[in-house]
């Protein structure tokens, strides 16, 4: 599976741990669009390219990996990308229920907030999870609806 990664500044570090334990873990295509350094950069433009990547058209599923300090500010951009379900996640439970529950499709993490370890073990826990559909897939289709401003108001 391809995966797309990207931090700023505050989330280099751990956008360089999280390549190598995926590349340790092996089997994944790791597509990486920066930043490559611990120099200031805007969060947003990394957060559109990742956003862009992972909602591509094509048979190819692609998730996306971002970091920032926070994890808060690199979610909030890549949320605005359509088609993008960035989950902002510091849990294991979490990570694995964003995949289960919103099929989400970018996982973020703060640099600041979550260390080397925790990163892996919710990187585990989001790639490991599969999208549950079922009644799940109702209120996905209810968030493209808000996206798309065709969200009908029920009485
Ligand atoms: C950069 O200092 C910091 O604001 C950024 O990495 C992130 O935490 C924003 O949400």
């Amino acid at each position: 599976m391809k995966i797309a990664v990207g931090a700023d500044h505050g989330g280099f570090e751990l956008k360089e741990s999280i390549k190598k334990h995926l590349e340790e873990l092996g089997g994944y295509e790791i597509v990486d669009y920066g930043t490559h350094s611990s120099d200031s950069v805007d969060y947003a433009e990394i957060a559109y390219k990742v956003g862009k990547a992972v909602t591509q058209d094509g048979d190819e599923k692609i998730l996306g990996i971002l970091c920032c300090g926070t994890g808060i500010g690199i979610s909030i951009a890549a949320n605005k990308v359509k088609g993008v379900r960035a989950a902002c996640c510091s849990d294991t439970f979490s990570a694995r229920y964003t995949r289960l529950h919103n099929d989400a499709n970018i996982l973020c993490m703060g640099g600041r907030v979550v260390g080397e370890g925790l990163a892996n073990e919710l990187v585990d826990a989001f790639l490991g999870s599969e999208f549950e559909g079922g009644r799940h897939q109702r209120r996905i289709d209810q968030i493209t609806a808000i996206e798309n401003e065709t969200f009908k108001i029920s009485d």
